[in-house]
Protein backbone atom coordinates (compact mmCIF):
# COMPACT_ATOMS: atom_id res chain seq x y z
CA UNK A 1 0.00 0.00 0.00
CA UNK A 2 1.06 3.70 -0.95
CA UNK A 3 1.70 5.39 2.13
CA UNK A 4 -1.11 8.27 1.22
CA UNK A 5 -3.67 4.87 1.13
CA UNK A 6 -2.20 4.26 4.78
CA UNK A 7 -3.31 7.61 5.90
CA UNK A 8 -6.71 6.81 4.95
CA UNK A 9 -6.56 3.31 5.93
CA UNK A 10 -5.43 5.00 9.97
CA UNK A 11 -8.26 7.71 9.30
CA UNK A 12 -10.90 5.16 8.62
CA UNK A 13 -9.75 2.76 11.94
CA UNK A 14 -9.50 6.36 14.04
CA UNK A 15 -12.87 7.51 13.16
CA UNK A 16 -15.15 4.16 12.97
CA UNK A 17 -12.69 1.84 14.92
CA UNK A 18 -12.98 -0.80 12.50
CA UNK A 19 -11.10 -1.56 9.50
CA UNK A 20 -12.49 -0.85 5.77
CA UNK A 21 -13.31 -3.58 3.67
CA UNK A 22 -12.07 -1.71 0.59
CA UNK A 23 -9.68 0.75 0.07
CA UNK A 24 -9.14 2.56 -3.66
CA UNK A 25 -7.18 5.97 -4.78
CA UNK A 26 -6.87 7.49 -7.78
CA UNK A 27 -3.97 10.15 -8.98
CA UNK A 28 -4.17 13.30 -10.48
CA UNK A 29 -2.98 14.33 -14.00
CA UNK A 30 -0.93 16.15 -16.37
CA UNK A 31 -2.13 17.04 -19.95
CA UNK A 32 0.93 16.52 -22.39
CA UNK A 33 -0.76 18.27 -25.14
CA UNK A 34 -4.27 19.01 -26.39
CA UNK A 35 -5.64 21.71 -24.14
CA UNK A 36 -9.53 22.65 -24.46
CA UNK A 37 -10.53 20.14 -27.04
CA UNK A 38 -12.53 17.34 -24.85
CA UNK A 39 -15.43 19.81 -24.97
CA UNK A 40 -15.01 20.18 -28.40
CA UNK A 41 -14.98 16.47 -29.06
CA UNK A 42 -10.85 16.00 -29.75
CA UNK A 43 -7.87 14.62 -28.70
CA UNK A 44 -5.82 15.01 -25.82
CA UNK A 45 -2.64 13.34 -24.23
CA UNK A 46 -2.70 13.54 -20.67
CA UNK A 47 -0.51 10.91 -18.22
CA UNK A 48 -1.19 10.30 -14.45
CA UNK A 49 0.97 12.36 -11.97
CA UNK A 50 2.44 10.62 -8.29
CA UNK A 51 0.45 12.33 -6.10
CA UNK A 52 -2.86 10.57 -5.84
CA UNK A 53 -6.37 11.07 -3.62
CA UNK A 54 -6.94 7.34 -1.91
CA UNK A 55 -10.47 6.98 0.09
CA UNK A 56 -11.32 3.75 2.73
CA UNK A 57 -15.32 2.22 2.36
CA UNK A 58 -17.21 0.27 5.01
CA UNK A 59 -20.34 -0.11 5.92
CA UNK A 60 -21.89 1.74 8.16
CA UNK A 61 -21.83 -0.12 11.53
CA UNK A 62 -23.89 0.36 14.51
CA UNK A 63 -23.24 2.93 17.30
CA UNK A 64 -19.86 1.55 18.77
CA UNK A 65 -18.25 1.62 15.04
CA UNK A 66 -18.39 5.28 15.57
CA UNK A 67 -15.62 7.01 18.02
CA UNK A 68 -16.92 9.45 20.85
CA UNK A 69 -15.84 12.87 18.96
CA UNK A 70 -17.06 11.36 15.84
CA UNK A 71 -20.49 10.69 16.87
CA UNK A 72 -21.21 13.82 18.62
CA UNK A 73 -19.71 15.69 15.74
CA UNK A 74 -22.11 13.66 13.32
CA UNK A 75 -24.88 14.13 15.55
CA UNK A 76 -24.92 18.04 15.85
CA UNK A 77 -24.38 18.53 12.30
CA UNK A 78 -27.31 16.26 11.48
CA UNK A 79 -29.53 18.18 13.85
CA UNK A 80 -29.25 20.83 11.10
CA UNK A 81 -30.36 19.05 8.27
CA UNK A 82 -33.66 17.27 7.28
CA UNK A 83 -31.94 15.74 4.18
CA UNK A 84 -31.87 12.06 4.30
CA UNK A 85 -28.12 10.70 4.78
CA UNK A 86 -26.79 8.19 2.83
CA UNK A 87 -23.20 7.78 4.64
CA UNK A 88 -20.32 9.54 6.81
CA UNK A 89 -17.44 10.92 5.34
CA UNK A 90 -14.36 11.82 6.68
CA UNK A 91 -11.36 13.64 5.43
CA UNK A 92 -7.96 13.20 7.09
CA UNK A 93 -6.82 16.61 5.48
CA UNK A 94 -9.21 18.49 6.47
CA UNK A 95 -9.99 16.74 9.77
CA UNK A 96 -13.69 17.15 8.84
CA UNK A 97 -17.02 14.97 9.26
CA UNK A 98 -19.05 15.34 6.69
CA UNK A 99 -22.99 13.71 6.61
CA UNK A 100 -23.71 12.63 3.11
CA UNK A 101 -26.71 13.68 1.85
CA UNK A 102 -27.84 14.85 -1.83
CA UNK A 103 -26.66 18.40 -1.05
CA UNK A 104 -24.03 20.46 -2.25
CA UNK A 105 -22.06 22.53 0.94
CA UNK A 106 -19.57 23.74 -1.13
CA UNK A 107 -16.97 21.72 0.00
CA UNK A 108 -14.77 18.69 -0.27
CA UNK A 109 -17.75 16.52 0.34
CA UNK A 110 -19.28 18.04 -3.10
CA UNK A 111 -16.94 15.60 -4.95
CA UNK A 112 -17.65 12.04 -3.21
CA UNK A 113 -21.71 13.35 -2.70
CA UNK A 114 -21.43 13.96 -6.29
CA UNK A 115 -20.55 10.51 -7.62
CA UNK A 116 -23.13 9.19 -5.08
CA UNK A 117 -25.87 11.65 -6.60
CA UNK A 118 -24.53 10.32 -10.40
CA UNK A 119 -24.67 6.92 -9.11
CA UNK A 120 -28.67 6.49 -7.96
CA UNK A 121 -29.58 9.11 -11.32
CA UNK A 122 -28.25 6.36 -13.33
CA UNK A 123 -30.33 3.46 -10.77
CA UNK A 124 -27.56 2.27 -9.03
CA UNK A 125 -28.57 1.13 -5.26
CA UNK A 126 -26.22 2.88 -2.92
CA UNK A 127 -26.84 1.58 0.43
CA UNK A 128 -25.24 3.26 3.66
CA UNK A 129 -21.11 3.28 4.03
CA UNK A 130 -18.76 5.55 5.23
CA UNK A 131 -15.49 6.50 3.65
CA UNK A 132 -12.02 8.27 5.13
CA UNK A 133 -9.66 10.13 2.37
CA UNK A 134 -6.61 11.54 2.50
CA UNK A 135 -4.92 13.25 -0.56
CA UNK A 136 -1.65 14.72 -1.69
CA UNK A 137 -2.78 16.58 -4.76
CA UNK A 138 -2.21 19.96 -4.15
CA UNK A 139 -5.23 21.60 -4.38
CA UNK A 140 -6.59 24.13 -6.90
CA UNK A 141 -3.54 24.11 -8.78
CA UNK A 142 -4.21 22.43 -12.22
CA UNK A 143 -2.90 18.86 -11.10
CA UNK A 144 -7.18 17.81 -10.81
CA UNK A 145 -7.16 17.00 -7.43
CA UNK A 146 -11.30 16.91 -8.09
CA UNK A 147 -10.80 14.40 -10.66
CA UNK A 148 -8.77 12.35 -8.47
CA UNK A 149 -11.26 12.23 -5.36
CA UNK A 150 -14.18 11.52 -7.67
CA UNK A 151 -12.43 9.10 -9.34
CA UNK A 152 -11.05 6.98 -6.01
CA UNK A 153 -14.78 7.33 -4.88
CA UNK A 154 -16.64 5.79 -7.98
CA UNK A 155 -13.81 3.30 -8.01
CA UNK A 156 -14.26 1.69 -4.54
CA UNK A 157 -18.05 2.03 -4.60
CA UNK A 158 -18.50 0.26 -7.80
CA UNK A 159 -16.01 -2.66 -5.85
CA UNK A 160 -17.86 -2.51 -2.70
CA UNK A 161 -21.18 -2.48 -3.96
CA UNK A 162 -19.93 -5.14 -6.75
CA UNK A 163 -21.67 -2.39 -9.45
CA UNK A 164 -19.20 -3.64 -12.20
CA UNK A 165 -19.30 -0.40 -14.04
CA UNK A 166 -16.41 -0.26 -16.62
CA UNK A 167 -13.54 2.39 -16.33
CA UNK A 168 -14.87 4.36 -19.22
CA UNK A 169 -18.44 4.39 -17.75
CA UNK A 170 -17.27 5.31 -14.42
CA UNK A 171 -15.54 8.34 -15.92
CA UNK A 172 -18.42 9.60 -17.84
CA UNK A 173 -19.87 9.30 -14.35
CA UNK A 174 -17.37 11.62 -12.66
CA UNK A 175 -18.08 13.67 -15.35
CA UNK A 176 -21.28 14.31 -14.68
CA UNK A 177 -20.77 14.57 -10.71
CA UNK A 178 -18.75 17.55 -11.48
CA UNK A 179 -20.75 19.20 -13.92
CA UNK A 180 -24.44 18.70 -12.75
CA UNK A 181 -23.90 18.04 -8.93
CA UNK A 182 -20.68 19.79 -8.48
CA UNK A 183 -21.75 22.57 -11.13
CA UNK A 184 -18.18 22.92 -13.07
CA UNK A 185 -18.96 22.56 -16.94
CA UNK A 186 -15.45 20.87 -17.54
CA UNK A 187 -14.97 18.49 -20.44
CA UNK A 188 -14.05 14.63 -19.79
CA UNK A 189 -10.23 14.61 -19.95
CA UNK A 190 -9.82 14.27 -16.11
CA UNK A 191 -11.79 11.92 -14.96
CA UNK A 192 -11.07 9.80 -17.96
CA UNK A 193 -7.24 10.00 -17.13
CA UNK A 194 -7.27 9.99 -13.51
CA UNK A 195 -9.26 6.38 -13.95
CA UNK A 196 -7.55 4.73 -17.22
CA UNK A 197 -3.93 6.16 -17.16
CA UNK A 198 -1.45 3.06 -16.88
CA UNK A 199 2.24 3.42 -15.11
CA UNK A 200 4.89 4.74 -17.42
CA UNK A 201 2.44 5.53 -20.48
CA UNK A 202 0.38 8.78 -21.70
CA UNK A 203 -2.60 8.42 -22.82
CA UNK A 204 -4.23 9.63 -26.03
CA UNK A 205 -8.07 9.60 -25.85
CA UNK A 206 -10.89 10.32 -28.28
CA UNK A 207 -13.59 12.44 -26.20
CA UNK A 208 -15.80 11.92 -28.91
CA UNK A 209 -15.71 7.99 -29.04
CA UNK A 210 -14.02 7.50 -25.85
CA UNK A 211 -11.74 5.03 -27.25
CA UNK A 212 -7.87 5.31 -25.83
CA UNK A 213 -4.15 4.53 -26.78
CA UNK A 214 -1.92 4.12 -24.04
CA UNK A 215 1.41 5.28 -25.58
CA UNK A 216 4.87 4.78 -23.46
CA UNK A 217 6.46 7.58 -22.49
CA UNK A 218 9.61 6.72 -20.90
CA UNK A 219 11.23 9.95 -20.07
CA UNK A 220 13.90 8.60 -17.62
CA UNK A 221 15.57 6.31 -20.53
CA UNK A 222 15.48 9.50 -22.93
CA UNK A 223 17.25 11.55 -20.29
CA UNK A 224 14.61 13.34 -20.08
CA UNK A 225 12.48 15.27 -17.03
CA UNK A 226 9.45 16.69 -17.16
CA UNK A 227 9.13 19.93 -14.99
CA UNK A 228 5.88 20.92 -13.55
CA UNK A 229 5.52 24.80 -12.18
CA UNK A 230 2.87 25.21 -9.98
CA UNK A 231 2.90 28.96 -10.42
CA UNK A 232 0.24 29.55 -7.30
CA UNK A 233 -1.51 31.82 -9.67
CA UNK A 234 -5.12 31.65 -7.91
CA UNK A 235 -7.38 30.63 -11.04
CA UNK A 236 -10.25 33.12 -9.99
CA UNK A 237 -11.33 33.68 -13.47
CA UNK A 238 -11.07 30.20 -14.37
CA UNK A 239 -14.88 29.55 -13.91
CA UNK A 240 -16.14 32.17 -15.73
CA UNK A 241 -13.07 32.07 -18.69
CA UNK A 242 -13.82 28.39 -19.16
CA UNK A 243 -17.69 28.41 -19.76
CA UNK A 244 -17.16 31.38 -21.87
CA UNK A 245 -14.82 29.74 -24.04
CA UNK A 246 -16.89 26.67 -24.28
CA UNK A 247 -19.79 28.63 -25.30
CA UNK A 248 -17.53 30.56 -28.25
CA UNK A 249 -16.89 27.47 -29.52
CA UNK A 250 -20.40 26.15 -29.93
CA UNK A 251 -21.37 29.58 -31.29
CA UNK A 252 -17.97 28.40 -34.16
CA UNK A 253 -19.12 24.52 -34.22
CA UNK A 254 -22.73 26.41 -35.18
CA UNK A 255 -21.79 28.61 -37.40
CA UNK A 256 -19.56 25.99 -39.23
CA UNK A 257 -22.24 24.09 -39.68
CA UNK A 258 -20.23 20.88 -37.77
CA UNK A 259 -21.00 18.81 -34.59
CA UNK A 260 -18.31 20.18 -32.98
CA UNK A 261 -15.29 21.56 -33.67
CA UNK A 262 -13.08 18.35 -34.16
CA UNK A 263 -15.04 18.12 -37.34
CA UNK A 264 -14.01 21.40 -38.82
CA UNK A 265 -10.52 22.19 -40.57
CA UNK A 266 -8.17 24.92 -40.77
CA UNK A 267 -9.71 25.30 -45.05
CA UNK A 268 -12.76 26.31 -42.93
CA UNK A 269 -11.80 29.07 -40.48
CA UNK A 270 -11.78 31.75 -42.87
CA UNK A 271 -15.75 31.63 -42.27
CA UNK A 272 -15.21 32.93 -39.08
CA UNK A 273 -14.08 36.03 -37.70
CA UNK A 274 -13.04 37.93 -34.35
CA UNK A 275 -13.53 35.71 -31.35
CA UNK A 276 -14.95 32.75 -33.05
CA UNK A 277 -12.11 32.60 -35.70
CA UNK A 278 -9.08 32.60 -32.81
CA UNK A 279 -10.72 30.28 -30.21
CA UNK A 280 -11.90 27.57 -33.14
CA UNK A 281 -8.10 28.13 -34.82
CA UNK A 282 -6.61 27.23 -31.44
CA UNK A 283 -8.87 23.90 -31.60
CA UNK A 284 -8.83 22.97 -34.91
CA UNK A 285 -4.60 23.26 -34.93
CA UNK A 286 -4.35 21.72 -31.23
CA UNK A 287 -6.11 18.80 -32.20
CA UNK A 288 -3.57 18.10 -35.35
CA UNK A 289 -1.09 18.97 -32.97
CA UNK A 290 -2.18 15.98 -30.08
CA UNK A 291 -2.13 13.40 -32.91
CA UNK A 292 1.08 14.23 -34.22
CA UNK A 293 2.80 14.45 -30.85
CA UNK A 294 1.15 11.49 -30.26
CA UNK A 295 3.05 9.74 -33.67
CA UNK A 296 6.38 11.61 -32.43
CA UNK A 297 6.06 9.70 -29.33
CA UNK A 298 5.91 6.45 -30.56
CA UNK A 299 9.04 7.07 -32.27
CA UNK A 300 10.35 8.60 -29.53
CA UNK A 301 10.79 11.90 -31.37
CA UNK A 302 11.20 14.21 -28.28
CA UNK A 303 12.22 17.20 -30.32
CA UNK A 304 9.32 17.34 -32.44
CA UNK A 305 7.37 16.62 -28.87
CA UNK A 306 8.38 19.78 -27.79
CA UNK A 307 8.19 21.57 -31.02
CA UNK A 308 4.58 20.67 -30.97
CA UNK A 309 3.85 21.62 -26.88
CA UNK A 310 5.78 25.20 -27.59
CA UNK A 311 3.28 25.58 -30.73
CA UNK A 312 0.71 24.92 -28.04
CA UNK A 313 1.59 27.34 -25.95
CA UNK A 314 1.28 30.03 -28.64
CA UNK A 315 -1.70 28.63 -29.65
CA UNK A 316 -3.54 29.03 -25.88
CA UNK A 317 -1.50 31.98 -25.51
CA UNK A 318 -2.74 34.45 -28.67
CA UNK A 319 -5.68 32.71 -29.83
CA UNK A 320 -7.36 31.05 -26.95
CA UNK A 321 -5.90 33.62 -24.39
CA UNK A 322 -6.28 31.64 -21.58
CA UNK A 323 -1.85 31.97 -20.56
CA UNK A 324 -1.17 34.48 -17.54
CA UNK A 325 2.69 36.07 -17.40
CA UNK A 326 3.77 33.72 -14.78
CA UNK A 327 3.17 30.78 -17.33
CA UNK A 328 4.79 32.72 -20.47
CA UNK A 329 7.63 33.73 -18.42
CA UNK A 330 7.87 30.04 -17.34
CA UNK A 331 7.83 29.14 -20.68
CA UNK A 332 9.72 31.52 -22.24
CA UNK A 333 12.80 30.79 -19.34
CA UNK A 334 12.34 27.40 -20.67
CA UNK A 335 12.99 27.98 -23.86
CA UNK A 336 15.88 30.19 -22.85
CA UNK A 337 17.22 26.74 -20.83
CA UNK A 338 16.88 25.02 -23.96
CA UNK A 339 14.31 22.54 -22.96
CA UNK A 340 13.05 20.63 -25.91
CA UNK A 341 9.22 22.10 -24.90
CA UNK A 342 7.06 24.10 -22.73
CA UNK A 343 3.34 25.30 -22.32
CA UNK A 344 0.54 25.98 -19.83
CA UNK A 345 -1.26 22.95 -18.88
CA UNK A 346 -5.13 22.21 -17.47
CA UNK A 347 -7.44 24.97 -18.23
CA UNK A 348 -4.92 28.16 -18.02
CA UNK A 349 -5.76 31.64 -16.14
CA UNK A 350 -3.19 30.39 -13.82
CA UNK A 351 -2.36 26.90 -12.47
CA UNK A 352 0.27 24.89 -13.89
CA UNK A 353 3.12 25.09 -16.79
CA UNK A 354 5.44 22.00 -17.94
CA UNK A 355 8.91 21.62 -19.43
CA UNK A 356 10.00 19.05 -21.29
CA UNK A 357 14.41 19.30 -20.48
CA UNK A 358 17.11 17.60 -20.59
CA UNK A 359 17.25 15.72 -17.26
CA UNK A 360 21.03 17.94 -16.28
CA UNK A 361 19.46 20.87 -17.15
CA UNK A 362 16.12 20.72 -14.95
CA UNK A 363 17.80 22.20 -11.43
CA UNK A 364 18.80 25.05 -13.33
CA UNK A 365 15.58 26.14 -14.71
CA UNK A 366 13.67 25.75 -11.34
CA UNK A 367 16.55 27.99 -9.87
CA UNK A 368 16.38 30.37 -12.40
CA UNK A 369 12.56 30.54 -12.75
CA UNK A 370 12.58 31.09 -8.47
CA UNK A 371 14.89 33.85 -8.91
CA UNK A 372 12.70 35.51 -11.81
CA UNK A 373 9.31 35.13 -10.51
CA UNK A 374 10.71 36.74 -7.23
CA UNK A 375 12.26 40.00 -9.28
CA UNK A 376 9.41 40.07 -11.00
CA UNK A 377 6.80 40.19 -7.73
CA UNK A 378 4.94 36.91 -8.82
CA UNK A 379 3.89 34.40 -6.35
CA UNK A 380 6.44 31.78 -5.53
CA UNK A 381 6.06 28.54 -7.74
CA UNK A 382 5.90 24.96 -6.94
CA UNK A 383 8.09 22.79 -8.66
CA UNK A 384 6.99 19.05 -9.18
CA UNK A 385 9.09 16.48 -11.03
CA UNK A 386 7.32 12.97 -12.03
CA UNK A 387 7.33 9.93 -14.31
CA UNK A 388 3.97 9.20 -15.76
CA UNK A 389 2.09 6.85 -13.03
CA UNK A 390 -1.07 4.42 -12.62
CA UNK A 391 -4.07 4.94 -12.55
CA UNK A 392 -6.88 4.27 -10.02
CA UNK A 393 -6.94 1.50 -8.48
CA UNK A 394 -8.43 -0.65 -5.97
CA UNK A 395 -5.66 -1.84 -3.99
CA UNK A 396 -7.59 -3.71 -1.25
C1 LIG B 1 -9.89 21.62 -17.29
C2 LIG B 1 -11.09 20.73 -17.56
C3 LIG B 1 -10.77 19.73 -18.68
C4 LIG B 1 -10.19 20.41 -19.91
C5 LIG B 1 -9.06 21.35 -19.51
C6 LIG B 1 -8.56 22.17 -20.67
O1 LIG B 1 -8.84 20.84 -16.75
O2 LIG B 1 -11.47 20.06 -16.40
O3 LIG B 1 -11.95 19.00 -19.00
O4 LIG B 1 -11.19 21.07 -20.62
O5 LIG B 1 -9.44 22.24 -18.48
O6 LIG B 1 -7.92 21.37 -21.61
Amino acid sequence: MRPIEQRAVQAYREQFLEEPAIIASAPGRVNLIGEHTDYNGGFVLPCAVEQRVAVAVGAVGHESGLNQATASTLLSQLAFGSDAVQGVLYSADFRELCPLTGKRTGSWADYPCGVVWALTAQGHEVPLFRATFAGDVPLGSGLSSSAAIEAATALALDAFFHLGISGKDLAVLCQQAENKFVGVNSGIMDQYASLLSQAGMALLIDCRTLEAEAVPLDLAAAGLTLVVCDTQVPRELSATGYNARRQTCERAAHALGVKDLRDAHVRDLDRLSGEELKRARHVVTENARVLEAAEALRRDDFVEFGRLMYASHRSLRDDYEVSTPELNAFVDLAAQFRALGARLTGAGFGGCAIALIKSEGAQALVESVRQHFAGRGFPRPIFYTFQPAAGAEVVR
